[in-house]
């Protein structure tokens, strides 16, 4: 089969060669980097980045690529691989097995193959626009849960918290007083992932990357689920909000956040309420 036809099976490929050197290296003691006060980088990330554009590059020399780790030359090509190498690296420092490669494929400005592999627990999460999502090759579907009371709920923070925690402690307020429990695994793709899945009904949060969701937001629509920013628009990924949802609760959560952003831009506080 020609090249044009196996992005899946290139993407799948590169995710995997990613999880050997994430198997590989888990659990040893790491070289760490700082990007910023808590934003972590190790030889592992960018290892998984090289073995990764290598495997792409090498089946599609004159495509694009945008990865968080590095700067690749712009080629102006319609298609653009957008790679997490490892999606979850505070988690990887320690110990905590919850991580993942999340590789998006976007073609003419849309997202029509996503990968998210988590290597420990040999997950593989996959979908091509149109033909659904799968894992482990069996089809998924989000959840059916039709009240937020009722719901799980994925969340987790940028690397600035510490500048802004009371921004982003506001919505996790609302959150876990409105839903039945809030989970924060520490990998956004992995998060959008369970929405696809129905582990998680829904999932918000701000300032992320497009390597950290262009996977998952396919994941999540071709499970049947909804994916927007915090006014209810279609979702673009190089936009600072994200609402995913099973798509019958992303009305209440839509009104969630839409009532914490009034009061807080009336300057009312919380515990005034
Ligand atoms: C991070 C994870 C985390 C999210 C952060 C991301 P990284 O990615 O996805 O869940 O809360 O905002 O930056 O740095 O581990 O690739
Ligand atoms: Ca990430
Ligand atoms: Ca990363």
């Amino acid at each position: 089969m020609k090249n044009e036809h196996r992005f899946l099976e290139v993407a799948i490929d590169a995710v995997k060669e990613a999880g050997k050197i994430q198997k590989k290296y888990f659990g040893h003691f790491h070289q760490i980097e700082y990007k910023g006060e808590i934003n972590p980088v190790t030889e592992v990330d960018r290892q998984c980045e090289r073995a990764i554009t290598q495997i792409v590059l090498n089946a599609y020399p004159h495509h694009d690529i945008l990865a968080e780790e590095g700067a690749f030359e712009k080629k102006n090509s319609p298609y653009k691989w957008i790679i997490d190498p490892l999606d979850g690296t505070t988690n990887y420092l320690h110990g905590f097995p919850i991580f993942s490669v999340s590789i998006g494929l976007e073609i003419e400005g849309e997202i029509r193959v996503g990968v998210v592999y988590l290597p420990i627990l040999e997950e593989m999460f996959f979908a091509e626009k149109g033909k659904g999502a799968f894992l482990n090759g069996q089809r998924i579907t989000v959840s059916q849960t039709a009240q937020l009371k009722e719901s799980l709920l994925g969340t987790g923070f940028p690397y600035d918290v510490h500048e802004h925690v009371d921004d982003y402690l506001r919505y996790f307020r609302e959150f876990i007083i409105k839903s039945f429990a809030i989970r924060r695994p520490g990998s956004a793709s992995i998060d959008l992932a369970y929405v696809a899945a129905g582990r998680f009904d829904g999932f918000w949060e701000l300032k992320l990357h497009p390597w950290d969701v262009a996977a998952g937001c396919l994941l999540v629509k071709e499970a049947g689920g909804s994916v927007t920013d915090f006014k209810g628009q279609p979702v673009n990924i190089y936009s600072e909000e994200i609402l995913a949802s099973n798509g019958l609760i992303h009305k209440e959560m839509l009104r969630v956040i839409q009532e914490v952003n009034k009061r807080s831009a009336s300057g009312i506080a919380q515990s005034a309420k």
